[in-house]
């Protein structure tokens, strides 16, 4: 199987077409403002751009309901327009991930019309049906609160159809081999107009077994997975799937693959929630205790690192202690909660927009291991609009300069209202005044993702648990082809003097500070001491090339 591993150093960033950049002035974003942006995304030294869907849609959940999987709805352009994007995107070097959601469609989609309208419709079995209403109909809903129901009865089906989601997205019936060869179709229409993979919804429920009958944890069909990947491969070499999937880490390699046949990449939800609890509490052992767990991956198979994503911040896996925690440092407010289990805000104001926690939350996310996701305006430090519904508050225009409604668009009627006051205001916080200051956090992560780039140990290698002495100091050395990086972040508000070990054979020698060029030597004893200033972060390469002859020789 031809593979390109280009996703074992990249840096995605991830955006929506409608809220990034309007050309055409109508209010919505679209892909002739995104083509046009292209050079501000490879400045900024992203490698990879992950799409939310663009698809037609009545655009109930943010697209993420889908009435016709082979268009771009014409809010946003034309399927000309979008392949003068990827056109585009590829000569600046620029992968593009698409959203796939095929765990449902959208209630308006021609196939569910057509099911519903009538029981000998070629496409009535690729829904989920039931005559009578199931036992367990209001249970397993994804959005508690909201979602009152995962069974809803369609006058026109005379029978209740099964949505995981909101009643407006019916379940695909992901088991009928029609529907998943109209799958494989869907992502070979996407490969051929220049798309290098794509950012799988739902993964966990698309390989479910639905149905009536079924009751508690439903049974995955993994081997759908296999046949995902085998098809995007045998198209194209270096395409790949980046699974959604909140799953225990015991079951990461079902999604991946023992063989590393499924799943390319995926997101570590895991490793997500052990990180606010440890921004929040300024301790590092659920931390470790993810990073531990998620340890385990075939050689090819890569996790995805991130801090915050379109939808609320899922703390669902923590203990509730621990979730009172995070609650209580970064989202105290009910106002600010969601779904009973996460925080709906975007990390600035999580952090009281303080720049030192922002930058140590971000180099403690690139130092991961895995691959970065950042979240479009993540690098101008955007805020959120609380008095917007549900997950729409962190999903506001991108904030391009101080000219009305951001510079996001020439209209006074934009389609989702930027943030036009207070701290996180667009007259404050935009990407043009930043490019103009040195010292803005637009230029510091620029600097970041160069450094991350730099620095292939972190996606390629593997990494070991430093002990500094000090439970609110992560100290992770990754290691990889002769060569080591060291990583520590100081989670507490206090300065802290900490004395570590590498543990490199011959000590490795003096540590090389990557962002400002400082050596720190080791003493007598082989160990380093460093002051690590209040939400301090340092990346040393370990040795010279003494360093690298030495280990060469093994
Ligand atoms: C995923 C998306 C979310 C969407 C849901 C239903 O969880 O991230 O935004 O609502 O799928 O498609
Ligand atoms: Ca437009």
């Amino acid at each position: 199987m031809i593979e390109d591993l280009w996703y074992k150093n990249a840096v995605i960033y991830c955006l929506s077409v409608g809220t990034f950049m309007d050309a055409n002035g109508d209010g919505i974003g679209d892909f002739s403002g995104l083509e046009r942006r292209l050079d501000y995304l490879v400045g900024l030294g992203v490698t990879a751009l992950w799409l939310m869907p663009f698809q037609p849609s009545p655009m109930r959940d943010n697209g993420y309901d889908v009435s016709d999987y082979y268009g771009v709805d014409p809010r946003y352009g034309t399927l000309g327009d979008f392949v003068a994007f990827t056109h585009a995107a590829k000569q600046r070097g620029l992968k593009v991930l698409i959203d796939l959601v095929v765990n449902h469609t959208s209630d308006r989609h021609p196939w569910f019309q057509s099911a519903r309208s009538d029981p000998d419709s070629p496409t009535r079995d690729w829904y989920v049906w039931s005559k009578t209403k199931p036992p367990h109909a209001d249970s397993g809903v994804v959005f508690p609160g909201v979602q009152k129901t995962t069974w809803t009865y369609d006058r026109a089906a005379r029978a209740y159809y099964f949505h995981r989601f909101y009643d407006f997205q019916p379940d695909l019936n992901t088991a009928n081999p029609r529907v998943q060869a109209e799958i494989l179709k869907i992502m070979g229409f996407w490969i051929q107009l220049g798309v290098s993979g794509f950012r799988m919804d739902a993964v966990p429920f698309v390989i479910a077994e639905k149905g009536p009958e079924v009751t508690g944890a439903p049974v995955e069909q993994f081997g759908m997975l296999r046949q995902f990947r085998e098809f995007l491969q045998w198209r194209q070499g270096d395409a790949i799937i980046l699974a959604e999937a909140n799953v225990l880490p015991r079951q990461d390699l079902d999604y991946f693959g023992e063989d590393a046949d499924r799943m390319h990449m995926m997101f570590n939800f895991q490793v997500n929630q052990g990180l606010f609890h440890a921004l929040a509490t300024a301790t590092t052992e659920r931390l470790l205790d993810c990073l531990e767990k998620t340890r385990a991956r075939p050689a090819s198979a890569q996790w995805a690192q991130f801090l915050r994503n379109h939808d609320e911040l899922d703390l669902g896996r923590l203990s509730a202690e621990e979730r009172e925690a995070v609650f209580a440092a970064f989202g105290p407010d009910p106002d600010m909660q969601l779904y009973g289990r996460g925080i709906r805000r975007r990390l600035p104001p999580m952090l009281s927009g303080d720049r030192r926690r922002l930058e140590l939350a971000y180099s403690l996310m690139f130092t991961l291991p895995g691959t970065p996701v950042l979240r479009y305006g993540d690098e101008i430090g955007m805020g959120d609009d609380l008095r917007l519904p549900e997950r729409e508050c962190a999903r506001t225009p991108m904030q391009w300069s101080d000219e009305p409604e951001g510079g996001f668009t020439k209209s006074a009627r934009p389609v989702a209202p930027p943030i036009r006051s207070g701290p996180y205001g667009y007259p404050h916080v935009n990407a043009a005044v930043q490019r103009h200051d040195p010292n803005s956090l637009l230029n510091w992560l620029e600097r970041i993702i160069r450094m991350r780039k730099e620095v292939p140990e972190i996606g390629w290698g593997d990494f070991t648990v430093l002990r500094t002495g000090a439970e609110s100091v992560l100290g992770l050395r990754y290691e990889w082809r002769n060569n080591a990086v060291v990583c520590l972040h100081n989670l507490a508000a206090e300065p802290i003097e900490i004395r570590f070990a590498t543990g490199l054979p011959g000590e490795g020698g003096a540590l090389t500070d990557l962002l400002t060029g400082e050596r720190n030597p080791p003493d007598e004893s082989g160990r380093h001491t460093l002051l690590l200033e209040g939400y301090g972060y340092r990346w040393y390469r370990a040795g010279g090339l003494d360093y690298l002859l030495k280990r060469s020789e093994v």
